[in-house]
C-alpha cells in the first residue's frame, strides 16, 4: 500500500539558502522524480542560491548514477529577483565544488548563450526558473524545447504566482493543454511537462502523475506533507540559516535595493563580505533575521578600490556603534554581543570620512549567532558577573561622588566668604583712594598755604625793616629834636617850646 519513496525521507542539504526558500516545498518531488527518470542530463536555467539545483544534485549523488547536471545563470539576478552582488556567485561556486564538482558545472552566462552547449534532444530534465514574466518563460520555452529529449520532463517554476509581472501562471493555461502535464500548487506552483505521449511513458511513477489514473489531489496532498515535514524538522532543529545584510544609504534613506546579504547559520562563526555602493550615511548591519544571540567579534570597512581601511571596530571604543530594531547591546567592556529579540536586529556603523561617492565600499564581518538555551543561559551569567561588578563600581562612585558633594559644598561656604572678603578689601581700597585723593589735595593746599605764608613773612619782614628803618628814623629824629631841645634850653626863648 505505501510504497517507499525517497521524498519519504530526502533531507536537503541546502535548505531555504539565502532565507528565500521559494522552492524548499518541492525538493521532495525533486528527489522522486530524479529516482525515477534517472537522467543523464539535467539542465538548470535560473539559480540564483540554488535551492532546486542543490536539490537535484543532491539526489543525483544519492542515486549514483551517471549524470550531468548543468546550472545555468548570469547571477546578477533580473527583474524580478532584483539586481545581487558577486557575493552570490562566489558561495555558491564555492559550494558547487565543495559537494558536487565531479558532475555539476556552473554555466555563468545568459540563457540565450547557453544553448549553444547543448545538443537538441539530449537533455532529460530541464528545470526553467529564470525571469516569470510571460514573455520570457514563453522565450525560454520555445528556446530550450527543442533541446529536450523524447519523454523528457520540464519543470516551470512560479506557476501559482499572480502577482504583478508574473506571467508563468498564464503561459501555463497555455502550455498545459497542449502537453501531458501536471501541476503542484504548493511553493509557489510547480509545473511538470512531458515532452511526448503519456500513454508511451514506460515509468510507473510518470504514467501515475500523467496518465490521469490516480487522483491527482492525492499526489498533490502528499508533495504538501513532504514540504510541511521538512520545514517543521528544519524550524524544530534551530538550524536555519539566516540572512546577514548590510545597508548602504543613499540621500532618501535604507533600501533593499542598496542592500547585499549572505547567508549565515547558527552556531558557526561565519566571515561575510560585502561589496556596496557609497553610503550617503552611517552603514546598518542586520546580522540575522530572527530571534538569537549574536556576538561579532570584527568589523572592517574598506575602500572598494585600494582596500584602505576606512573604519574597524576596536573593543575599546564599542560606544561608536550603535544597536536598534530588536537588538539589545549586552553590556560588556571588550565583547560586542547583541541580544535580538525579534527578527530585525540591525547594528549602525559610525558615519565614514572622505568618501568618494562613486567608489564602493566593502565590508567584512566575522560574527557567530546562537539561538539555543544555553548559549543565552552562559551569556546571561556572564552578564550577571559584569552587572554586579557593575553594581559595585556604581556603589564605589555613588560613594565618591557623596564625598565630592561635601568638598563642594564645602568650597562654596569658603568660596562665598571669600567673595565677601573681596568685597571688603575693595571697599577698604577705595576708601584708601579716596584718602590718598584727599592727602593729594590737603598737600597741594598746605604747599599753596605755606607759599602765602611764605609771602606773608617777607611782607612782614620789609614791613619789620620799614618800621626798624623808621623807628631808627624816629630815634634819629629825636635825637636831633633832644639836642635841639637842649641847644634851645640854653636859650631864653621860653615862648617857643613848651
Ligand atoms: C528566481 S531565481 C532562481 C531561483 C532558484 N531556482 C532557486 O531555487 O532559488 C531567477 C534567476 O534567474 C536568473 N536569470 C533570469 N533571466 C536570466 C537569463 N535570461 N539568463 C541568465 N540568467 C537569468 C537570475 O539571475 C536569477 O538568479
Amino acid at each position: 500500500m505505501f510504497r517507499s519513496l525517497p521524498s519519504s525521507r530526502f533531507k536537503p542539504q541546502r535548505y531555504s539558502p539565502g532565507r528565500i526558500g521559494n522552492w524548499s516545498g518541492h525538493s521532495p518531488f525533486a528527489a522522486d522524480l530524479i529516482d525515477a527518470l534517472k537522467p543523464s542530463l539535467v539542465v538548470e536555467l535560473g539559480t540564483h542560491y540554488g535551492e532546486s539545483y542543490f536539490g537535484f544534485c543532491q539526489a543525483i549523488q544519492a542515486q549514483g548514477s551517471s549524470c550531468q547536471a548543468y546550472a545555468v545563470d548570469t547571477w546578477v539576478g533580473d527583474s524580478q529577483t532584483g539586481r545581487y552582488g558577486p557575493d552570490v556567485f562566489e558561495e555558491v561556486s564555492a559550494y558547487n565544488a565543495r559537494h558536487y564538482q565531479s558532475f555539476s558545472t556552473l554555466l555563468r552566462k545568459s540563457f540565450d548563450e547557453a544553448t549553444e552547449c547543448f545538443s537538441d534532444g539530449t537533455i532529460d530534465l530541464l528545470h526553467l526558473d529564470g525571469c516569470h514574466t510571460y514573455e520570457a518563460i514563453q522565450h525560454d520555452f520555445s528556446t530550450w524545447l527543442p533541446k529536450v529529449r523524447a519523454g523528457g520532463i520540464i519543470l516551470l517554476h512560479d506557476i501559482a504566482v499572480r502577482k504583478n509581472g508574473f506571467g508563468t501562471w498564464r503561459f501555463w493555461e497555455e502550455v498545459s493543454k497542449e502537453y501531458p502535464s501536471f501541476a503542484f500548487h504548493h511553493s509557489c506552483g510547480l509545473g511538470v511537462v512531458l515532452k511526448g505521449d503519456a500513454a508511451s511513458i514506460d515509468i510507473p511513477f510518470l504514467a501515475e502523475m500523467f496518465a490521469g489514473n490516480v487522483d491527482p489531489q492525492g499526489i498533490r496532498d502528499y508533495y504538501v506533507l513532504c514540504a510541511e515535514r521538512l520545514q517543521y524538522a528544519h524550524e524544530a532543529s534551530g538550524e536555519y540559516s539566516s540572512l546577514c545584510q548590510v545597508f548602504s544609504p543613499d540621500t532618501t534613506g535604507y533600501s533593499e535595493e542598496r542592500s547585499s546579504t549572505y547567508p549565515v547559520s547558527p552556531g558557526a562563526q561565519t566571515a561575510v563580505e560585502f561589496c556596496l555602493p557609497s553610503p550617503a550615511g552611517r552603514l546598518r548591519l542586520d546580522p540575522c533575521d530572527y530571534a538569537c544571540v549574536i556576538e561579532i567579534s570584527a568589523i572592517v570597512v574598506e575602500r572598494g578600490s585600494n582596500g584602505a581601511v576606512l573604519w574597524r571596530l576596536d573593543c575599546s571604543q564599542l560606544h561608536e556603534v550603535q544597536s536598534a530594531g530588536t537588538s539589545i547591546r549586552i553590556p560588556h567592556e571588550s565583547r560586542l554581543i547583541l541580544c535580538s529579540y525579534g527578527n530585525d536586529p540591525q547594528l549602525y556603523l559610525p558615519s565614514l570620512e572622505s568618501l568618494n561617492p562613486e567608489e564602493p565600499v566593502r565590508v567584512r564581518c566575522s560574527l557567530r549567532i546562537d539561538r539555543g538555551w544555553p548559549p543565552v543561559e552562559s551569556l546571561w551569567r556572564q552578564v550577571e558577573t559584569v552587572l554586579a561588578l557593575a553594581h559595585r563600581e556604581a556603589q564605589a562612585h555613588a560613594q565618591q561622588a557623596a564625598r565630592l558633594d561635601e568638598q563642594k559644598q564645602r568650597t562654596e561656604t569658603a568660596e562665598r566668604a571669600l567673595r565677601e572678603r573681596t568685597a571688603q578689601l575693595a571697599d577698604a581700597l577705595s576708601k584708601c583712594a579716596e584718602a590718598e585723593n584727599s592727602a593729594r589735595e590737603s598737600a597741594a593746599k598746605t604747599n599753596r598755604l605755606e607759599d602765602e605764608v611764605r609771602t606773608l613773612s617777607e611782607a612782614l619782614e620789609n614791613v619789620k625793616r620799614q618800621l626798624a628803618q623808621e623807628q631808627t628814623a624816629r630815634l634819629t629824629v629825636e635825637e636831633e629834636a633832644r639836642s635841639m631841645r637842649a641847644k634851645l634850653s640854653r636859650f631864653p626863648v621860653r615862648l617857643f617850646v613848651r
